[in-house]
């Protein structure tokens, strides 16, 4: 029996998660809404991406406004999210929507993707949640589903086209966003990655991963690469006022135009024992206990981190400034430097 869309937006209809991005049932989703909860839900877990998301409309209620606002505040706003290119792409998008596009988002697939941040992912999510168009939207969730419905044997990622052409064999025409986000609904609850609950599957009986016993094996995942390591040192600076030593970092590559505690570029073959020769300025620095650990897409980091005291009316070296006492929590901070100010606070004390 092939699997019926029929039968999932039934399902839907009656399991649907309520996310503050959807409209109620039968109405279609803002796509001003749509577009920054799917920019925030590239690589973020939803409820990961909730305050943030009513944040960013409380702040900026339309694309417009969004546009208007400096991008250091839209980078603040999004300080703990990660992947911070995403912050600068969703401001220069939202100026070019605002400034080319009246304030209206592009309606079809090929307009929506040659806006900034938005690839084949998310201009398929915005033309079929926001505008109702048959787009065949494919995510992490939808790829498991549709791959064990029909038992995909290819090894992931070779297998990213052969799931998106079975996932249109069976993408109906009509309610297409409602057929997207049931995909990614049953993949977030029945369909897990473990012990998925296939007796409750709509799809039951139609599913031939599950019809052989064998939903879990899908999909077949390709050996693990290792993920490389790097290490550095961090140099807290703090001043007698309590203002630290900052710097914002380049406005490309990774982190970009964040803030950032000073230190050492962060290599393969970092040596500790030169670590000092990267420090900002000369200063009483004292090494503090332990590490700090973070896991990038591409590498985990280790960090050791420096303590400094320096006088009240220090000047700041060139490239640096000073963040005042309280200021710190307001500064576009990624959570690798949080967990660098948390440390230096919690084992500078001693
Ligand atoms: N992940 C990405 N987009 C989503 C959506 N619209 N609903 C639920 N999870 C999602």
């Amino acid at each position: 029996m092939a699997p019926d869309p029929q039968t999932l937006l039934q399902w839907y209809d009656r399991h649907r998660r309520v996310l503050p991005w959807r409209a109620p049932p039968g109405r279609l989703s803002d796509p001003y809404a749509v577009w920054l909860s799917e920019i925030m839900l590239q690589q973020t877990t939803v409820p990961a991406v909730k305050s943030y998301f009513e944040k960013f409309l409380t702040l900026w209620p339309s694309v417009a406004d969004l546009a208007a606002a400096p991008v250091e505040d839209v980078m603040k706003a999004w300080a703990g999210l990660g992947y911070y290119s995403r912050a600068r792409n969703l401001h220069a998008c939202a100026q070019l929507v605002a400034r080319d596009h009246g304030g209206r988002f592009p309606e079809t697939e090929e307009g929506l993707l040659t806006l900034p941040g938005i690839g084949p992912y998310t201009a398929a999510a915005i033309a079929s949640i926001a505008f109702g168009r048959r787009a065949v939207v494919v995510d992490g969730n939808v790829e498991r589903v549709v791959s064990r419905l029909f038992a995909i044997a290819a090894p992931m990622p070779k297998a990213k086209p052969l799931i998106k052409q079975a996932a249109a064999q069976i993408w109906p025409q009509s309610r297409s966003g409602d057929f997207a986000q049931a995909l990614m609904d049953l993949g977030s609850s029945l369909c897990s990655p473990r012990r998925p609950a296939c007796s409750l599957c709509p799809f039951h009986g139609a599913c031939m991963a599950a019809e052989a016993g064998q939903a879990e094996l899908y999909p077949v995942k390709a050996p693990k690469a290792e993920r490389p390591s790097r290490a550095g040192a961090a140099f807290f600076l703090e001043r007698a006022d309590g203002a630290v030593l900052v710097r914002t970092r380049p406005p490309k590559g990774l982190l970009g135009g964040m803030t950032e505690i000073p230190g050492s570029p962060w290599s393969g073959d970092f040596d500790q024992t030169e670590a000092l020769a990267h420090a900002p300025a000369p200063a009483n620095w004292r090494r503090l206990p332990g590490v700090v650990e973070h896991v990038f897409t591409h590498f985990a980091l280790r960090l050791t981190v420096f303590h400094g005291a320096a006088p009240a009316k220090a000047k700041a070296p060139e490239g640096f400034r000073w963040a005042l006492k309280g200021d710190l929590d307001g500064e576009a901070l990624p959570s690798v430097m949080r967990k660098v100010v948390a440390h230096a606070r919690a084992k500078g004390e001693a």
